[in-house]
């Protein structure tokens, strides 16, 4: 779907700009951009995300001008940062909340790509750009709470720095060399804290740089939409603004109220409490688990007994997102019209959010078992369901476009066998 743009200049100041450097046509094109009139709340989360890296990078500027990376100083510089620095409560608890904050619209966002089947041509790339900003996240993420020299961040940081050495067991030696490169000696210490602060600092810019390249995906193939069709005539689409623009505006009120219950209220609420006390290399905490939105991962890296292939499981388990586009096989995008699909999407949303809760329980007994369940239909939904189910399965009937699914009157399957909006993909493809 390429836009033609509609702008023209008003004036002579926007004549003369329009010559030299075309930007006030670039945000009229952005606000006309044509989008289904059928998007509903789910299609709000983009702009939220928008929202949360822009607050993380304001918020981490200012932290930064008064955090110390050294390891002696830092515990106590952010205490400072609370107490002392003017505006200082309020600005950490909206950076620490604010990740939490970001990790949820994320999920939201990407099951809803999943859900919906957006990754699905002409997607892949805006799916794969995607990923990539998810993978950036959880690196900033880490770093980010490493950063705090809490008793959780200095042992969080060993146990996954820690899965380098693992490499020992491919190639001896290789493992003992990269984790003491990427520490700065033999143990983590002051030189690993001054490289994690400084890459904490980077990657929100990088994330940044993705970000455009991922709106400038979706403003080549378009969005998508709760019924998967393509857009087919002008009747399928309204301008973004005002129509996404009053829904995200509504959204992101309601956003940012839950935010500000969290940052006003609870601000510690998702946070391990063992990180208000300051690093000891001497005492290990009875229990190490990362930040809930690491924790599905956490928890399959655990379910494995051997250290080796639960690294390997734990990349994997990542990886595997990124082939969505090619692992899937339906010709249908959305679930909506996948009856079977949908009750494996949903048994993989349950086994997310078991994994979550399973990440942050001891290794032991019943939470192992579980543990184990949940991850082995982990792999399947991508290594089986994805690629089998779309084989077999008989989609529902579909309407014959957007217009006609918003106005309610479903048209026939078009006697090719497929439902139509199948047609229209094969034909895409
Ligand atoms: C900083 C993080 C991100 C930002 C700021 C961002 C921003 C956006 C925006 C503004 C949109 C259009 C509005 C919407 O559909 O909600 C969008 C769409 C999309 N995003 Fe993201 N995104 C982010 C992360 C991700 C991730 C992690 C994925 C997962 C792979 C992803 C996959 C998609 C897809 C597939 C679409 C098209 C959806 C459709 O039209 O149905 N995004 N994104």
């Amino acid at each position: 779907m390429s836009h033609e743009s509609s702008y023209t200049p008003n004036s002579g100041f926007e004549r003369w700009m329009d010559e030299r450097l075309p930007i006030i046509r670039l945000g009229a094109d952005f606000l006309s951009f044509p989008t289904p009139r059928n998007l509903n709340y789910l299609w709000t989360f983009g702009g939220i995300l928008t929202f949360c890296l822009m607050t993380q990078i304001i918020t981490g500027v200012v932290l930064a001008m008064h955090y110390v990376p050294n390891d002696k100083l830092a515990f106590d510089s952010i205490e400072h940062i609370m107490r002392d620095v003017p505006w200082g409560w309020l600005i950490q608890p909206i950076h620490m909340v604010g990740a939490s904050m970001f990790f949820f619209a994320v999920y939201i966002h990407m099951f809803r790509g999943l859900y919906f089947g957006s990754y699905k041509a002409p997607r892949e790339i805006l799916w794969i750009l995607g990923m990539l900003i998810y993978a950036l996240m959880m690196a900033t993420a880490f770093m980010g709470y490493s950063l705090r020299w809490g008793q959780m961040s200095f042992w969080g940081v060993t146990v996954i720095t820690g899965l380098f050495g693992t490499l020992d067991e491919v190639i001896k030696g290789l493992g003992t060399f990269v984790l003491q490169t990427i520490l700065g000696g033999y143990s983590v210490n002051g030189a690993t804290l001054n490289r994690l602060f400084s890459l904490h600092y980077l990657l929100p810019f990088a994330i940044a740089g993705l970000v455009v390249l991922h709106i400038w995906a979706l403003h080549v193939s378009g969005n998508n939409n709760p019924t998967g069709l393509s857009v087919k005539k002008d009747s399928d689409t309204v301008p973004f603004h005002p129509y996404m623009t009053a829904k995200d505006a509504f959204s992101l009120s309601v956003f940012i109220l839950v935010f500000a219950w969290f940052v006003f209220y609870v601000p510690g609420y998702l946070a391990d409490p063992i990180n208000n006390e300051q690093a000891n290399a001497l005492k290990t905490p009875a229990e190490i688990s990362p930040e809930w939105y690491f924790r599905p991962y956490y928890a399959i890296l655990r379910s494995i007994p051997n250290k080796l292939y639960g690294v390997i499981f734990f990349a994997l388990s990542i990886v595997l997102w990124f082939f969505v586009p090619w692992l899937d096989t339906s010709r249908v995008r959305s679930a909506k019209y996948r009856p079977a699909y949908r009750w494996c999407f949903w048994l993989f949303v349950v086994s997310f959010i078991g994994l979550t809760y399973l990440g942050g329980k001891p290794p032991e007994g019943w939470y192992v078992f579980w543990s184990r369940i949940f991850s082995i239909y982990y792999f399947a939904y991508f290594i089986v369901v994805l690629p089998l189910l779309g084989l077999i399965e008989t989609p529902l009937p579909m309407p014959n476009s957007i217009t006609e699914s918003v106005l309610g009157k479903l048209g026939g399957g078009g006697g090719s066998g497929l439902p139509q909006g199948a047609t229209a993909l094969a034909e895409k493809r």
